[in-house]
């Protein structure tokens, strides 16, 4: 357990780490921070080390030279490489499931089975290990759209919804024979479409307790009305607009506490937050994916909101103490909306300094959380293809909608692109 001031590694360098290291800051137990490799925004709070989130011996290698009491390992790719698993065998404490436990975020075709096997209630679905197979069952489908996912992980852009038998074929063809999304494509799950609203719900979890955090949507494509590209999120919000506490009481019995007891029962006991991405069918709510980890840009609408000491919750779950704590969150909903590069999630242009940044995060209540962004000759220049996130708190979703937009019409870089309709119910 940690008992006093303790010093802190955070894996990864996006918004999402930023919201997580903003709220390891407001901790009367967190010491100095660190982090692998941070972004600009971050440095103002965490030393930053030009390691890469992925370069597992380096970050074990920079936790023991620097001492520190906690590694938070936020990525997927991470936790999927076993960054908690060196870690632990290192002696050295960290926030994240082992990678047996990721598995769900890491394995479609896990993660479906594992649904399947304990009556968890999700699209069905089929596998498929060769294209010959697929195409022929693409075939014989006489309803449309079919919903087709790459098993492994791909930058959230592995699932795709093809309306025609030759959308399919050319989706199976893109993943399978030409692995635009690498071994993540060996296998695929073809699975029935589903309809209704879609909410989050992000839970910490030590293995047999779970509490759920305050709901969150986020706005997956890259242009206003659901249009474009999928992107990792062009912003969130917090609450949903339809998860309500018979909603959540029905997602504990039949979804959340079913999910940690079948990882546990496949000896995988998951210790850290699960990412819930629910569809709320005619039928009730079905899992659409797990994720292992936090989601971004969701936690930098929902961390701002926890009121809790965050290190104490961490401790919680590594321990498996989590039935003694309890939660608490500010009643305000937050919202934020990501600025990214103008082209983002296809090709764009980095290195454009941002102004207004000081000026966004003086107004009351808001936040500019950095990803894509670095230091250069005194400047912060873009650097990624989302460049930052600007949070902030309402009475209700549209008020911190408003707000945070009104914060974001202070900042500017060439070509800068974001939505207009972040906080819209859809
Ligand atoms: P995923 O990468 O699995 O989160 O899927 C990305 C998005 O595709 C989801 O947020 C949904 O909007 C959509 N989607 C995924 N699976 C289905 C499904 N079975 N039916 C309808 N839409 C889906
Ligand atoms: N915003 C979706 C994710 O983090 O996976």
């Amino acid at each position: 357990m940690i008992t006093e001031k303790t010093d802190i590694l955070v894996v990864g360098g996006g918004g999402r780490e930023h919201a997580i290291i903003k709220k390891l800051s407001e901790s009367p137990r967190c010491g100095k921070l660190y982090a692998c490799p941070g972004n600009a925004g971050i440095a103002e709070l965490a030393e930053c080390i030009p390691v890469k989130a992925t370069d597992i011996e380096g970050i074990v290698k920079t936790a023991r030279e620097r001492n520190v009491g906690l590694v938070f390992v936020a990525p997927d790719d991470p936790l999927m490489l076993g960054a908690v698993n060196r870690l632990n065998e290192e002696g050295i404490r960290a926030f994240g499931p082992v990678k047996e436990a990721a598995e769900l975020e890491g394995s479609k075709v896990f993660s479906k089975g594992m649904m399947k096997k304990y009556g968890i209630p999700t699209a069905s679905y089929e596998v498929f290990d060769s294209p010959e197979a697929a195409f022929s069952y693409i075939k014989e489908q006489d309803k449309y759209p079919v919903v087709i996912k790459a098993d492994g992980l791909a930058l959230g852009k592995g699932a795709i919804i093809a309306e025609t038998p030759e959308k399919a074929q050319d989706a199976l063809r893109s993943i399978m024979t030409d692995r635009v999304f690498g071994d993540s494509g060996k296998r695929v799950v073809i699975e029935k479409f589903l309809t209704g609203p879609e909410c989050t719900v992000l839970a910490f979890t030590d293995g047999t307790t779970l509490i759920p955090m305050e709901s969150a949507q986020d706005h997956k494509r890259a242009l206003d009305g659901d249009k474009g590209l999928n992107t990792g999120g062009m912003g969130a919000f917090s609450p949903s607009y339809y998860y309500t506490p018979e909603l959540e009481e029905r997602c504990m019995n039949e979804i959340f506490m079913p999910t940690v007891r079948a990882m546990k029962a496949e000896g995988r006991e998951f210790r850290g937050v699960i990412y819930f991405q629910l569809m709320l069918t005619p039928d009730g709510p079905k899992v659409i994916e797990y994720n292992a980890r936090f989601g971004d840009p969701e936690a930098q609408a929902v961390l701002p909101r926890l009121e809790s000491d965050f290190i104490e919750i961490i401790d919680a779950v590594i321990d498996g103490k989590l039935d003694g704590i309890d939660i608490k969150w500010n009643k305000n909903a937050a919202c934020v909306v990501v600025a990214a590069s103008g082209g983002y999630p296809a090709a764009y242009e980095t290195g454009f300094e941002i102004t207004g940044l000081d000026k966004a995060g003086e107004r009351p209540g808001a936040f500019v959380y950095h990803a894509g962004t670095k230091k250069k000759d005194g400047a912060t220049v873009t650097a990624g293809g989302r460049v930052l996130g600007v949070t902030a708190f309402g009475k209700d979703v549209p008020e911190a909608a408003a707000n945070a937009y009104e914060a974001l019409s202070d900042i500017s870089f060439k070509n800068m692109h974001f939505r207009r309709d972040i906080g819209v119910r859809k």
